[in-house]
């Protein structure tokens, strides 16, 4: 009885299910150059032969054929073709005007006369192009979305000239259901904040690139509401350890506003990844990132995140922050506002971003500080990347430097409902903080470098920091106006700058004195950055090393925060290695740089500046001058070093995937040997000249420290190296070289060689190559060699001793007490 009964039941569902199932309009699904009809995934595709006279197609020279030997594991929709020998088209009646999804099905193969593997040709609708010059030479599925906006569809393949052969296996054609993308501004990230791309989505040639179920396994056309695919996200995870998946098993609640079933279906909301937060502390922070590799450089990508938070046990619990390409995109994102407070309820963000020089679009999502739950965590269910073809990024047109807070993909009236929530947000964020400037003492002005000392931002080390200042007074002299920066800039000048990075861009400027110097300038009126801001005031002030860049000066006028280096002419290692630009360096040269930013490096560690650990060694951290000498650059992350009793230091990861320390991220303890590992990856970067991070090769040599270390485990170094070195490097040398390299890559931090040891290997690298008896060294004590004593000058390296400082640390201590009690008082 039961039984009966839960039959009953289950076929109600499935009755409600199906009538509630979305049945476009529009629905053509053709299988090309086939005489029946196919059944695949409960849709009929119907054989173009079987439809009398081939009504669809118009022109051209068309031949249908059948693959000789067709596999009988791929599906028999792909088992015909047709191809075409001169321009053809099909042609739909389209009854609803509107958004349709166009799928463009290949599977070449070889018959008798023609061979489609070979094939090369265009593909248009309606005269906009969708591919050019496209050579299917495997099995591919191409999705286009696009506005048809007339009573026919007309999908054009134009073979090219040389090829004369085009094909297709199976077309669909459908409408997208009602607000599938809902017309006005789309955010639109860009390096210096928000922009608006005030095109209609709906108005563009959208081609899919991506699309992925966050957590989740493979969805096929037929468990999807749009007979579409969804992959898992494991393969484009940078770092595997800082995701866990959550998944659950209630469906989830839409509701009006938010996502439908035909966003995603079901299954996409229901499985996520969450911050991997099981052996962490609460105040461990860090991200979790995917690179999705787009293929095409500086293109603009829509991009469309979803969303559904079943994690959270209660409402206005999770609240985090979206980046992509290292950009802020969403700050302290409240999914319970935005979806009417209902838990577990699907919502979708769609943003444009540009994929740069990289061709990779990475997102990332991390922690915010609004979190009230005790860990704080971030989720993530779906990813859609969709190509907007056709459209250059110089087109984007008005520059509406807007303050969007979040305005994503919100229906209607419900606008104005989500406004008032934000607005509420903002004045309650907008008192917190006042409130929390009042504790701290504001004194008019945004931020005085002096309140480092008493402020929470840095908290108890970088008070310690600051009172081992040799030299409080020493950065009031390198306070810049504002008004000299603009001058040496030609008031910030676009065609100055020289890079850019996570706290802003780098302009080339000359000072008044004819000093060229590099001047690093905070996004204006942001409070991002502040730390690093603080961290390398203080950290720079207080070293002046040959192999480190060195600060010259800094300003803080306006709400602006600038630094400003000294200009170091050639640019980063990087550029050198593998950019286009450069004639290659030598051997030796290599070698030479490596010594010295090991110098610049091991200074820092041991110097009598006092340990600090960079925290962030990479190639575009390493700078040469003129003379192709090596400094070391980017203090932002810096942090003081282990001090007496303690070992390690406890901070929030920070530092560029593919050199960082795997050990750091498992224990979160920071140590000087986090920066031997990345130094170690720097090794195998100027050995290999390829990035330590390339999405684009295969699996295994993606991460170039473990690819190199794999090869240099296998003796095989030499069959990785640049090309260009071939010939150039005694084995001797190459073998010290690497295993130096491989040492600085050990799993744990006490396996690896202090940055003293690295700099003697590397020395001793350098003699191999000039003169190979020099083995027998190897057995001198490194540490009564390398390491000086405090205050003593290492070699090869300048110490300028800061004027007026020496011996006066007790004066300064109180002066920094002084200042100290003066804020808090107020
Ligand atoms: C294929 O399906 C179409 C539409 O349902 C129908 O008109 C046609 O007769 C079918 N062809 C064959 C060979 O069954
Ligand atoms: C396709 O044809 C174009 C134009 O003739 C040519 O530039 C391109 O290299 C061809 N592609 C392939 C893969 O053969
Ligand atoms: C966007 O769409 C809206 C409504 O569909 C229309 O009023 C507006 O003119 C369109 N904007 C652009 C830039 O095409
Ligand atoms: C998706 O559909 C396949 C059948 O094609 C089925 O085996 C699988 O369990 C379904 N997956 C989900 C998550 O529903
Ligand atoms: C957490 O730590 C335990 C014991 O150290 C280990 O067995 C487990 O795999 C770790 N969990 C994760 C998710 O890393
Ligand atoms: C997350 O990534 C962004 C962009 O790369 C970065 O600015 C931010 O500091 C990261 N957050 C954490 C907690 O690491």
């Amino acid at each position: 009885m039961a039984r009966r009964v839960l039959v009953l039941l289950s076929f109600a569902l499935c009755v409600i299910r199906l009538s509630a199932a979305f049945t476009p309009p529009d629905n053509y699904l053709i299988d090309c150059g086939s005489s029946t009809n196919t059944t695949i995934d409960n849709r009929v595709f119907i054989g173009d032969l079987s439809i009398p006279g081939s009504a669809l197609l118009s022109e051209g020279k068309s031949i249908s054929l059948t693959n000789p030997t067709h596999p009988s594991n791929s599906s028999p929709l792909y088992s015909t073709a047709r191809a075409f020998t001169t321009a053809s088209s099909y042609k739909f009646n389209i009854n609803k005007i509107g958004t349709h999804l166009v799928r463009l099905h290949f599977f070449p193969f070889t018959s008798q006369k023609y061979d489609l593997k070979v094939s090369n040709f265009s593909v248009s609708a309606n005269g906009v192009s969708l591919l050019s010059n496209f050579a299917a030479g495997f099995s591919v599925l191409k999705e286009f979305i696009l506005m048809v906006d007339k009573v026919e569809l007309e999908i054009s393949f134009v073979p090219t000239p040389d090829s004369n052969l085009a094909f297709v296996s199976a077309i669909e054609v459908f409408s997208a259901p009602k607000n599938f993308f809902v017309d006005g501004p789309t955010k639109f990230i860009v390096p210096n904040g928000v922009e608006e791309f005030t095109q209609n989505i709906s108005s563009q040639v959208l081609e899919t690139v991506h699309r992925i179920n966050v957590g989740g396994q493979k969805l096929t056309p037929f468990n999807d509401t749009l007979w579409r695919t969804w992959l898992p996200d494991e393969d484009f995870l940078v770092l595997k350890s800082a995701a866990k998946i959550a998944s659950t098993t209630h469906l989830p609640n839409y509701q009006e506003g938010g996502a439908t079933r035909e966003i995603a279906p079901d299954n996409v909301y229901m499985t996520a990844q969450e911050m991997n937060l099981d052996n962490v502390t609460s105040i461990f922070e860090f991200n979790i990132t995917w690179n999705f590799p787009v293929g095409r450089e500086d293109a603009l990508q829509l991009v469309r995140l979803h969303f559904c938070d079943f994690v959270s046990l209660s409402l206005n619990q999770l609240y985090f922050n979206i980046y992509t390409n290292e950009l802020i995109a969403y700050k302290d994102l409240d999914l319970s506002s935005l979806t009417f407070h209902v838990l577990a309820s699907p919502y979708y963000l769609d943003f444009v971003v540009d994929s740069g020089r990289s061709g990779v679009i990475q997102i990332s999502v991390g922690p915010s500080d609004l979190s009230t739950s005790l860990k704080k965590n971030a989720i993530l269910n779906g990813v859609e990347i969709m190509s907007i073809k056709n459209f250059m990024a110089s087109q984007t047109g008005t520059k509406t430097e807007s303050r969007w807070i979040l305005l994503g993909s919100v229906i209607g009236g419900f606008v104005v409902l989500c406004f008032l929530v934000l607005a509420g947000l903002v004045v309650y964020r907008q008192q917190k903080r006042e409130a929390k400037s009042k504790r701290v003492g504001s004194t008019g002005t945004d931020w005085t470098p002096l309140r480092v000392y008493g402020g929470s931002s840095l908290g108890v080390l970088s008070e310690r920091t600051a009172l081992a200042s040799p030299c409080p007074n020493g950065y009031l002299g390198l306070k810049i106006p504002f008004a000299d920066i603009q001058l040496a800039t030609n008031n910030f000048d676009k065609t100055l700058i020289i890079g850019s990075g996570g706290f802003g861009l780098v302009y080339k400027g000359i000072l008044g004195d004819n000093k060229k110097v590099a001047v690093k300038r905070g996004v204006p009126g942001s409070r991002q950055g502040l730390p690093e801001f603080q961290t390398e005031i203080t950290v720079l002030s207080k070293i002046r090393h040959l192999h480190l860049v060195s600060l010259v000066g800094y300003c803080e006028e306006q709400s602006e925060m600038i630094l400003v280096y000294e200009y170091v002419e050639k640019g980063t290692l990087k550029s050198h290695l593998y950019g286009p630009r450069f004639t290659p360096l030598s051997w030796r040269q290599r070698l030479e740089i490596c010594i010295g930013a090991a110098r610049g490096i091991h200074y820092l560690h041991t110097g009598s500046a006092q340990g600090i650990i960079h925290r962030d060694i990479k190639s575009t951290n390493i700078l040469l001058d003129e003379s192709y000498v090596a400094k070391v650059a980017d203090f932002g992350l810096s942090r003081s070093g282990p001090c007496l009793d303690e070992t390690h230091v406890s901070t929030g990861v920070k530092g560029s995937f593919g050199y960082l320390d795997p050990e750091y991220f498992r224990r979160q303890q920071l140590t000087d040997k986090s920066d031997v590992y990345s130094f170690g990856v720097v090794l195998f970067e100027v050995l290999c000249a390829r990035p330590a991070v390339d999405p684009l090769l295969s699996r295994e040599q993606v991460n170039l420290g473990e690819w190199a270390l794999e090869w240099q485990k296998k003796g095989l170094l030499e069959q990785i190296i640049d090309p260009r070195l071939r010939g150039q490097i005694r084995p001797a040398s190459l073998k010290k070289f690497g295993e130096t390299a491989e040492k600085c890559l050990a799993d744990y931090g006490v396996d690896r060689p202090t940055m003293g040891d690295v700099l003697w290997n590397l020395e001793q690298v350098l003699q191999l190559q000039e003169n190979e008896t020099v083995e027998s060294l190897e057995t001198v004590d490194v540490a009564a060699v390398e390491h000086p004593a405090p205050g003593q000058v290492p070699s090869g390296g300048t110490w300028v001793e800061r004027d007026g400082c020496d011996g006066a640390s007790n004066i300064s201590t109180s002066r920094v007490f002084s200042q100290l009690m003066t804020n808090e008082g107020r």
